[in-house]
């Protein structure tokens, strides 16, 4: 019986369908691992989020994706475009040109003289002229006017790359006006193609005297009878909102700040007197 005993391991005493269940000891290595299971989710409990709170190592799906996306940013700095790193370089200045025969042309006219689109070859902006501005029209548009919002059509480095193409239409690389865009400036406002060379008249006792004859008749009303300012600007000081340039006041004569009360005097007083009360204009202020 007892050698019976030995061999007959024991069971638990319930069969099902004549098969016993045998009542051995479990496993020493299973019985490791099951209680290393249970020490490892204890450890585990008290370092990372569970119901004992936030955890020893502060552990977060949150904080992780914030590290991940703080060495990302390491690896790979983003790219900050400006308009004024691709100004006056032809290699942009050509893809720009490809961007501009694709999506501006058609409004623009393929040189940019203007078709629908306000022609962007002359230094009349109704939007601003600088780099930046150019950038900003071209970003968001002008939807009420017709002018797409490119922003989110080609992204911020078509758009410097266009805009350095299209303020390569009226500056040369180093930002001078072109002489072309200078022209059309008053020739496009004025309608005659007689541009007066502002070196002749500027410091010419003659024609400043005729430009204060000018002034005298239609500009005292508002910058007072010696330039010195009512409800237009003094005029006699450094100060210059539109630039102290003889070509800058010519400019802004020829133009006007219609929005500011600045009336448009091209087409009143045409080139020649235009040219001279700049060389007035220019003497209240360089004696
Ligand atoms: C569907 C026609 C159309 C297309 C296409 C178009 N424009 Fe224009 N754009 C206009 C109109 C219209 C205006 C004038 C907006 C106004 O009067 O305020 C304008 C104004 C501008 C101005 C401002 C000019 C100023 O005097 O301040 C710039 C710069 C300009 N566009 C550049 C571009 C560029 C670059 C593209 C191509 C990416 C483009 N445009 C495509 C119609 C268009
Ligand atoms: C109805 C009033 C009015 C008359 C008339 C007028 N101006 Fe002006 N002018 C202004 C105002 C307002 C401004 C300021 C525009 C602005 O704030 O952008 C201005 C600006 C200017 C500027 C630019 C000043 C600067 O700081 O850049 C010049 C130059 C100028 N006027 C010259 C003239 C001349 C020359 C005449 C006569 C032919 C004239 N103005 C007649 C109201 C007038």
């Amino acid at each position: 019986m007892s050698d019976n005993d030995k061999k007959e391991p024991q069971t638990i005493g319930h069969a099902i369908d004549g098969i016993e269940e045998y009542d051995n000891p479990l496993p020493g290595w299973w019985l490791l691992m099951f209680y290393g299971a249970i020490i490892f989710s204890v450890i585990y409990w008290f370092l990372y989020p569970s119901w004992f709170g936030k955890g020893y190592l502060g552990w977060s799906q949150i904080s992780q994706y914030e590290e991940e996306v703080k060495q990302a940013k390491i690896l790979y700095p983003e790219k900050v475009v400006s308009i004024n790193d691709f100004i006056g370089k032809d290699e942009f200045i050509n893809k720009g040109k490809e961007i501009f025969a694709q999506n501006c042309a058609s409004c623009h006219g393929p040189e940019g003289k203007g078709l629908v689109g306000p022609n962007l070859t002359d230094n009349v902006w109704i939007h601003g002229g600088k780099p930046e501005e150019i950038f900003n029209t071209i970003t968001k548009g002008v939807t009420a006017k017709g002018m797409p919002t490119w922003g989110p059509v080609l992204g911020k480095e078509k758009v410097a790359l266009v805009g350095a193409f299209v303020y390569s239409l009226s500056h040369d690389s180093q930002g001078n006006l072109l002489p072309s865009a200078k022209q059309q400036v008053v020739a496009s406002i004025v309608k005659e193609d007689k541009i007066i060379d502002l070196n002749k008249v500027i410091g010419n006792p003659e024609h400043i005297a005729k430009g204060k004859e000018i002034f005298t008749q239609n500009c005292v009303s508002c910058h007072g009878p010696e330039g010195k300012g009512l409800v237009g600007p003094n005029l006699t000081d450094s100060v210059w909102i539109h630039g102290g340039k003889p070509e800058n006041i010519r400019d802004t004569i020829t133009k006007g700040v219609a929005a500011k009360g600045m009336p448009t005097w091209g087409p009143i007083l045409g080139s020649e007197k235009i040219a001279d009360v700049t060389a007035f204009v220019y003497s209240l202020s360089n004696k």
